[in-house]
């Protein structure tokens, strides 16, 4: 005969007792009858079916019927009953029963004593793997080449004083080459020294500077990092990029040696077929100071992709890379260096700008909204 939910005439803990464990034999026993989908559906319907199920049928004839001293208890166990029922109708509910094979493990009841079939053969769930964003692996590459060369890795703080971002560069207070930097500066420092006040750095140059305060020469550092400039993004400009700054110091280097360093990155870049070109320009903190371009890549130089303009050289069959120079004499004298005993080089290239001619990118925008789409092609 089918089990029916009783009333009950005894609301003594005993009489709980014997009731509860009556309900979780059939439970139990019905369980163990569950073969099929539709088994499982009658089965769960049995139990927890709002109208007729089970649970409803105790919550009614138990706890309500229930004089008010011993509602208490009898809510205690109609709760621990109610766990019992969903843990093994859910249960039942995902267990997989599969003929029985030699790879097919028999994992034993864990809930409401049901038993489980796990068919370990199957599949696992693959979890996708992220992947290196385009601008930090091509920051990477840049960094490599020069570790190659023996250069060791530097970094500083994004947010700058003053001091390092400028004074220290050989830019006095109010020189007009700060007017060039459309430097975000953090509000609310009136009330400190100028060289004390914090901004975004503007450039990896403060690098430099950190780096001969705490190292005696020679150096030969590679910095990485972020900056900030108040630029309005558009498709070539963003007010958050990257740079990926180099310092060389010690006696007796010469422009020859930033010429011939700088040539043997950009071809171990972007291949041995490239040539570079300097032709002059003005940083406060290096003096003769250069622009460097390497002829195009992707057109070779010629200026056309056949019959078609080149647009990243736009035609000119050169491209602007980097800002280079020999270390001013001025900045060693904010280091504590002698500018008798050593000389030096830095330079300092745009790592974004980089990864989209590399890529062909033609928005630097994409690299920084986070759309899966854009950011899965490079994985
Ligand atoms: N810091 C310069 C800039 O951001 C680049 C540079 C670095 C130039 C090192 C010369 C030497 O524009």
């Amino acid at each position: 005969m089918a089990y029916t939910v009783p009333k009950l005439k005894s609301f003594t803990p005993a009489a709980l007792d014997k009731a509860a464990e009556k309900l979780l034999a059939v439970l139990k026993e019905e369980a163990q009858g569950v073969t099929s989908e539709a088994d499982r559906k009658a089965f769960r319907d049995r139990w927890i079916g709002r109208k007729n199920g089970v649970l409803t049928e105790i919550n009614d004839l138990w706890l309500k019927a229930a004089p008010k001293d011993a509602k208490r208890e009898v809510g205690q166990r109609v709760n621990e009953l109610r766990a019992a029922v969903m843990a093994t109708v859910e249960n039942a509910r995902t267990g997989v029963t599969i003929a029985p094979a030699p790879a097919v493990a028999k994992v034993g009841a864990v809930l409401g004593s049901v038993s489980v079939s796990l068919d370990i053969t199957l599949p696992g769930i693959r979890r996708p793997l992220g992947s290196e964003h385009p601008v930090i692996k091509t920051m990477h590459e840049i960094v490599s080449v020069f570790r190659n060369l023996g250069y060791s890795v530097e970094e500083g703080p994004v947010i700058e004083t003053d001091y390092y971002n400028f004074e220290a560069l050989n830019f006095p207070p109010n020189h007009p080459a700060r007017d060039t930097q459309d430097t975000l500066f953090i509000a609310r420092q009136e009330s400190k020294p100028q060289r004390d006040r914090l901004l975004l750095r503007t450039h990896t140059s403060p690098v430099q500077i950190r780096t001969m305060e705490k190292m005696k020469p020679p150096v030969r550092i590679v910095i990485p990092g972020k900056v900030h400039r108040n630029d309005p993004p558009d498709a070539s400009h963003s007010p958050m990029f990257h740079q990926v700054e180099g310092l060389a110091v010690d006696a007796n280097i010469t422009f020859c040696d930033l010429k011939g360093t700088l040539d043997h990155a950009m071809k171990a870049l972007f291949g041995s077929s490239v040539k570079t070109s300097f032709r002059p320009s003005f940083f406060p903190f290096t003096e003769p100071s250069a622009e460097m371009m390497v002829s195009c890549f992707i057109c070779g130089g010629s200026g056309k992709r056949g019959p078609e303009p080149c647009r990243p050289c736009k035609q000119t069959g050169w491209i602007e890379i980097l800002g280079c120079g020999m270390v001013d004499p001025n900045v060693y004298g904010f280091v504590d260096y002698d500018p008798k005993k050593v000389s030096g080089f830095a330079f300092g290239m745009g790592a974004d700008r980089i990864a989209i001619l590399k890529y062909g990118v033609d928005d630097i925008q994409l690299f920084f909204i986070g759309d899966v789409r854009f950011l899965e092609q490079f994985g």
